[in-house]
C-alpha cells in the first residue's frame, strides 16, 4: 500500500470511533431498525431482494446491512480493519447476515472471488481513489453477466469550490481536473464528526471529472443506462447550506444553483 493510502487509512481507523458516536450516522436507530440509506439510491437502485450485491468503501457497514434488511445477499468492502470490525460486530448486534471484507478495492481481485449482480457504491468514495481505470476493472470483474453498478456521489464540479467553515460563498478554489500528485489536506474533524477532530489530520485525496468516472466505465466494458444531476448535497458541503427537511443539504438562492449529488447506473455487457 503506497505511503498516500496508509495515511488516508489511518485517518479512517480513527474516524470510525467518531462517526459511530455522531448523529450523523445514528448508530442508535439504525440498531433499532432504521435503514440508512437515502430514497435516491433505493428508488434508483430498485428491489435488491434475493440478489448478490458487493458494496465498495462500505465504511462501518451499516448501509450494507441496510440493503442486508431488504433481502440482498450482500458483501461490504473496505481498506479501514477499524471499520470492517465494527461493521461484523453491528452484523452480529443486528441479527442480519452479511459478508465483510477489509481490504483496498484496487486490491480486492487478490482477496476476494464471486461474482454479483449488483456493485454499489456511494457518498464520498471517489476522491479516496487514485486510479479511476483500475477501479472500474474492479467493478467490471466482480458483476455478472448483465449485472448492475451503481453509484450515487458528491458530484465534481460542487468539489472545486472552498468548503472550510469560514466560507460565506461558492469560491472556485480546487481543481477539477485529476492529477496524478494527490492534493494534501490538513482537515479539523470530518463531515460526520462535529466538533470531534481526532489526533490524525492529514489526507491525500485525487479530484475525477465527471468525464473521468463515465470514461473509467465505458473502457472497462460497461453500458451506461444514466446521469443524473442533483441541486443538493448529502452532507453540509458548505457552512451556508439549508437542510431541506428529507435528508438533504441545499443551496438557497442567494448561493446559485449547482449540481451536488450526481448518481449513474450502468450494466455488464453480456457473457
Ligand atoms: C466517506 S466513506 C464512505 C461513506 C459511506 N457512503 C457511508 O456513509 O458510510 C469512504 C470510505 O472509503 C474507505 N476507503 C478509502 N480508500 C479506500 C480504498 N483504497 N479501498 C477501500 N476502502 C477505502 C474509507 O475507509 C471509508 O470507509
Amino acid at each position: 500500500m503506497s505511503e498516500h493510502l496508509e495515511t488516508n487509512r489511518a485517518w479512517w481507523n480513527e474516524k470510525v470511533s467518531l462517526h459511530a458516536e455522531s448523529g450523523f450516522y445514528d448508530v442508535k436507530g439504525f440498531k433499532a431498525g432504521k435503514l440508512t440509506l437515502m430514497d435516491l439510491e433505493r428508488e434508483e437502485l430498485g428491489d435488491v431482494a434475493g440478489k448478490s450485491l458487493l458494496h465498495l468503501q462500505c465504511h462501518f457497514g451499516l448501509d450494507t446491512l441496510s440493503w442486508a434488511r431488504l433481502g440482498a445477499q450482500v458483501t461490504g468492502v473496505d481498506f479501514s480493519p477499524e471499520a470492517i470490525a465494527l461493521a461484523c460486530s453491528l452484523r452480529e448486534e443486528v441479527g442480519v447476515e452479511a459478508n465483510f471484507v477489509c481490504s483496498d478495492i484496487h486490491e480486492l481481485p487478490g482477496l476476494l472471488s464471486g461474482r454479483f449482480d449488483i456493485v454499489f457504491t456511494s457518498y464520498g468514495v471517489l476522491c479516496w481513489l487514485s486510479d479511476l481505470a483500475r477501479w472500474a476493472e474492479v467493478i467490471a470483474h466482480y458483476l455478472e453477466p448483465h449485472g448492475t453498478f451503481y453509484i450515487a456521489e458528491i458530484h465534481p464540479f460542487a468539489s472545486v469550490f472552498y468548503d472550510r467553515c469560514d466560507a460565506e460563498k461558492l469560491e472556485v478554489h480546487y481543481p477539477y481536473f485529476h492529477d496524478t500528485e494527490p492534493m494534501r489536506f490538513e482537515n479539523q474533524g470530518s463531515y460526520a464528526s462535529g466538533g470531534a477532530a481526532g489526533t490524525r489530520h492529514v489526507t491525500y485525496e485525487w479530484a475525477h471529472s465527471l468525464g473521468d468516472v463515465v470514461n473509467a466505465l465505458i473502457s472497462a466494458g460497461l453500458q451506461i443506462e444514466f446521469l443524473h444531476e442533483f441541486p443538493y448535497a448529502c452532507y453540509r458541503m458548505f457552512p451556508f447550506l439549508e437542510p431541506d427537511g428529507g435528508g438533504w443539504w441545499r443551496l438557497n438562492a442567494k448561493h446559485g444553483c449547482i449540481p451536488m449529488t450526481f448518481s449513474l447506473k450502468a450494466y455488464s455487457g453480456g457473457a
